[in-house]
């Protein structure tokens, strides 16, 4: 399958995904939610691939959110040794294909075990440069910048930098993912038109595309017909 031609400044360099919809497509079936989210694998993966095709440099997966641990019992115990799974299975893969696999999130609650998958995965890949795929971990964009808050706080308090300093620029260094780039598409599938907490700071300029599918049911084709919606919009960034 070959992706569209589209011209090289028209791709978004850095594509955020908000895999929704894996609950619906399984209840529609009268499946546990669960078979939903393991049929958002391949679906995640092809899209990866898809992704490298089309030539985006960095891939942003919303695969656990800090505000899913208020999900069942069963269902975060499900994600989490989910998670853990996916990455030990797919780490070889992705070192195959190029593809840099980066952690984001916070660590507090966060299983060990999953921790120490990421953590592998990061390593084994660190100088691949195809593409980078954030995996979004425990990740929430309010923590995020809560989070950066406190450490910039402290860097004041130990007089390393000092309040006149702080710029959007400074702040940034203190983000989950000082390296990453801006989002420039942001897009979430089943229908759901919301960013849910995610990537806020990067997302500020993200062209947004909702696409009605619901995440199983995603495939490269998708993100490319999102990609098409992307190159036809008229980014000013502000500028008239
Ligand atoms: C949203 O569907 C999905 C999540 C809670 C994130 C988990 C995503 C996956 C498991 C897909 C693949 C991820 C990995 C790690 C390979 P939902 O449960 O909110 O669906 P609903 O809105 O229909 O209930």
């Amino acid at each position: 399958m070959k992706p569209p031609k589209i011209a090289k400044d028209k791709v978004p360099q850095h594509v955020a995904l908000v895999m929704d919809g894996n609950g619906r497509w399984a209840k529609k079936r009268g499946l546990p939610r669960t078979k939903g989210h393991e049929k958002g694998e391949s679906a995640l993966f092809d899209v990866v691939e898809g992704a490298i095709q089309i030539g985006v440099k960095e891939l942003s997966a919303f695969a656990f959110s800090t505000e899913n641990w208020r999900r069942s019992p069963d269902e975060v115990k499900f994600l989490m040794g989910f998670n853990r799974d996916v990455i030990r299975r797919r780490r070889d893969e992705m070192h195959r294909m190029g593809v840099r696999v980066r952690w984001v999130g916070r660590p507090q609650k966060l299983w060990k075990s999953v921790i120490e998958e990421l953590e592998i995965a990061e390593e084994m890949t660190a100088k691949n440069k195809v593409l980078t795929l954030n995996m979004c971990v425990n990740y929430g964009g309010r923590a995020e910048i809560a989070d950066a808050a406190q450490k910039l706080a402290q860097d004041i308090q130990r007089k390393k930098l000092k309040p006149e300093q702080i710029n959007e620029k400074v702040f940034a260094k203190y983000l989950d993912a000082p390296q990453m780039r801006d989002v420039d598409l942001f897009l979430r599938s089943s229908g759901e038109q919301r960013t849910s907490n995610f990537l806020l700071w990067q997302s500020a300029y993200a062209e947004m595309v909702f696409m009605d599918v619901l995440w199983p049911d995603v495939t490269r084709q998708t993100l490319w017909k999102a990609i098409e919606i992307y190159a036809d919009r008229d980014r000013r960034f502000g500028k008239a």
